[in-house]
């Protein structure tokens, strides 16, 4: 398998005028003068002035314009359009860094310099952002190609901004775009080569790198806790499922505060008896998406020291249909106790999910957020550039919905009011794993919200934003790492929730 990501180096300069990389990404505004960046328009021979004049050079939102430059370094520029300056924000900047980014590997540089050129947020901000677009340009999909050009990488960045501490930024921003590329890495690989073993190995590998404590239950463990429902999904299949536990136990943490992230980790979904339709269902390799962003959250949580308790749990499954595959009206028992009639078997995230819930809270968790490629009808509701969000009490989905918005991951609410439970309900059984068309991802959520105790919980359903189908000039085709940044960005914070009253 060829490198499909690599992390750049990052300097930091607070002078403009030394820039020691071939590549020059630098942000151009709508109605831009210059006035900051004089050197620009004199070092393109007239080029920049008269592509303004011309038309060609608007500063429009992600346009992108290369100039040759005179001089030693550098030698070529993409000129990035940046929009209108008066509304620029640290999310325009990450993109921004990533169409840069993107721009400078087109053109099989190695090395680049960044010229930050907006005051509208703190400089902390601003370079952790452009650490993180710069390493998430750097990730190329294409790992199981045995022809054609290998992929180029950016090496080394520098980041020209004056502010203090940028150092320590940049190196963050690293680490959350590393982070963010391990799990588009997990997410891209085929079901045939990350089976739920597998799967397991790189999470324990990825743990043990960042300083994560690793815990892998095999199927007599999982037998042994009753976890019926994830046993039930990884029925049809001949691979063995597995539980991953992960745990970030600083010692400077606050001991009566510990966050539980639950992923989904379905190593492809076939939809069990309940059988998909032929057409788009390779892309069901991704359907371990959430677990991935669960594993690659607690590694980046671990290596920015976070001073906060965390756990991870990651239940992992084949959903395959079989002889001994689990059958639609069949019944079957959660570790808790509670026993779900089986309507549908393409249902299998909310089943693996909620043995999951439950074994988190067995951990002694105070908080939950579960992340999972969940249903197609968040999809529908909320389309491909935003995630749902659920839970339970409001203010906790607000902090989640928060830290979404720092990570440059689009998530917004949807109910779950308690009148949607009818949906659920059996005849035969505490209730039924499928609420019928009508607001699926909400029937999906209350399904989940059973396992959930009496704890503050959020489930982020990232159906529909976990991969690209179409490239944007920020987000090639593929995987995203969407909830990786969000989560990182929820424990960075504990110290504004922690003390919050979250009873529901
Ligand atoms: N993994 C799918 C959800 C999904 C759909 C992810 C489209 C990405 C794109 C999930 O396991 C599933 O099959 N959900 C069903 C639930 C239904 C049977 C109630 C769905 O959404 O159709
Ligand atoms: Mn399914
Ligand atoms: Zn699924």
């Amino acid at each position: 398998m060829q490198t499909v990501h690599k992390s750049p180096s990052f300097v930091a300069t607070a002078d403009a005028a030394e820039l020691t990389a071939e590549f020059l990404v630098i942000p151009v505004f709508e109605n831009d003068d210059f006035r900051d960046v004089p050197w620009l328009p004199q070092r393109s021979s007239g080029h920049v002035d008269h592509a303004r004049t011309r038309g060609e050079l608007t500063g429009k939102l992600y346009e992108v314009m290369h100039a040759v430059l005179d001089g030693n370094r550098p030698v070529r520029a993409a000129l990035v359009g940046a929009g209108e300056r008066a509304s620029f924000t640290a999310d325009r900047l990450r993109r921004l860094a990533i169409v840069g980014g993107l721009a400078a590997r087109r053109s099989r540089f190695t090395t680049a310099s960044f010229v930050h050129r907006s005051a509208s947020f703190d400089a902390a901000t601003a370079a952790q952002v452009v650490a993180e677009g710069f390493t998430l340009a750097n990730y190329d999909g294409a790992s199981y190609k045995t022809s054609g050009d290998a992929p180029a990488f950016l090496d080394w960045v520098q980041v020209a901004a004056t502010g203090a501490g940028s150092e320590a930024s940049l190196k963050k921003g690293a680490v959350l775009g590393e982070c963010t590329n391990l799990a588009r890495e997990l997410a891209n690989e085929p079901g045939n080569r990350l089976t739920p073993r597998e799967f397991a190995d790189r999470a324990a590998a990825i743990a043990g790198q960042a300083g994560v404590s690793v815990e892998v239950l095999d199927e007599k463990r999982i037998e042994a806790l009753n976890m019926g429902l994830l046993l039930g999904v990884a029925r049809g299949s001949q691979e063995p499922p597995r539980l991953v536990v992960l745990k970030h136990e600083p010692t400077d943490a606050p001991a009566d505060v510990t966050l539980a992230l639950i992923g989904k980790g379905i190593t492809f979904d076939t939809g069990g008896i309940s059988i998909k339709p032929a057409e788009n269902m390779d892309k069901m390799k991704d359907d371990m998406s959430g677990g991935a962003a669960v594993i690659a959250a607690m590694a980046a949580i671990a290596r920015l020291g976070v001073p906060l308790r965390c756990v991870g749990v990651v239940p992992m499954t084949e959903n395959m249909p079989g002889g001994r595959a689990v059958k639609p009206g069949d019944v079957l028992a959660s570790a808790e106790g509670k026993t779900v009639e089986i309507i549908n078997t393409d249902a299998e995230g909310r089943l693996i999910l909620g043995d999951g819930l439950w074994y988190a809270r067995q951990l002694g968790v105070t908080h939950l957020i579960d992340v999972a490629t969940l249903t197609g009808a968040c999809v529908v509701a909320l389309g491909k550039t935003t995630s749902g969000l659920f839970g339970a009490p409001d203010r906790w989905v607000e902090e989640v919905r928060q830290a979404s918005e720092r990570a440059g991951d689009r998530a917004w609410p949807l109910p779950t009011f308690d009148d949607y439970k009818d949906q659920l309900k059996s005849e035969i059984a505490d209730f039924t794993n499928t609420g019928g068309r009508a607001a699926g991802a909400t029937t999906a959520a209350l399904f989940l919200k059973e396992f959930t105790g009496t704890l503050p919980w959020v489930h982020m359903d990232i159906a529909g934003t976990a991969w690209a189908e179409e490239p944007k000039p920020y987000q090639p085709k593929g995987p995203t790492g969407v909830a990786v940044r969000t989560l990182v960005q929820v424990a960075l914070a504990a110290d504004s929730w922690g003390k919050l009253d979250l009873k529901r």
